[in-house]
């Protein structure tokens, strides 16, 4: 087990650039999706303040999105292209920053308890969707757009250390 010092005494532009720092050393030379998707949930649920659930949906040949490595409480299975945030951001591939979910039209509530969301596109090189990355907070309003920026920064660390 790795053990990572708290990081929310940081201000936000610092705790993610840590965070990026960590994601890195952490991944380290692995290069397995399932492992590397595993390891970067359990760090971000660690050391981002206030989330009550983070994970991947990683896109499937039937076109669903399929619940991936994650943390939190037991999540939805399968979301369809263009459903609910996470669906939304698969296609449009495009971050989709919910301060209200109860605002987002056909939001899927896995968890009663979620009152706002990011979910950041993830893009290979070539440009195919390898799925989404997923994380909500019961407070309303909980990210912004430095949440947007840093979440963006993790998810490019995450996906360069995968082939
Ligand atoms: N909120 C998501 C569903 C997934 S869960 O929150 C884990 C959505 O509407 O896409």
């Amino acid at each position: 087990m790795r053990a990572f010092d708290s990081l929310d005494h940081l201000p936000k532009q610092d705790l993610y650039a840590a965070l990026v720092r960590e994601t890195a050393a952490l991944l380290g030379d692995e290069r397995d999706l399932i492992a590397n998707a595993a390891n970067f949930a359990a760090l971000v649920w660690q050391q981002v303040p206030a989330l009550n659930w983070c994970g991947f949906y990683l896109l499937k040949p039937d076109g669903d999105l399929l619940v991936g490595p994650f943390q939190g409480r037991p999540a939805c299975v399968r979301i369809a292209l263009g459903r609910g945030v996470c669906g939304t951001a698969a296609v449009t591939r495009q971050t989709q920053l919910v301060k209200d979910v109860n605002d987002f039209p056909g939001h899927i509530a896995c968890d009663a308890a979620s009152r706002s969301e990011i979910v950041v596109p993830l893009l290979r090189g070539d440009g195919r969707l390898l799925g989404v990355w997923d994380v909500d907070s019961p407070a309303p309003a909980r990210f912004d757009a430095g949440d947007q920026a840093g979440m963006e920064a993790l998810c490019r660390v995450f996906m360069a250390s995968i082939d």
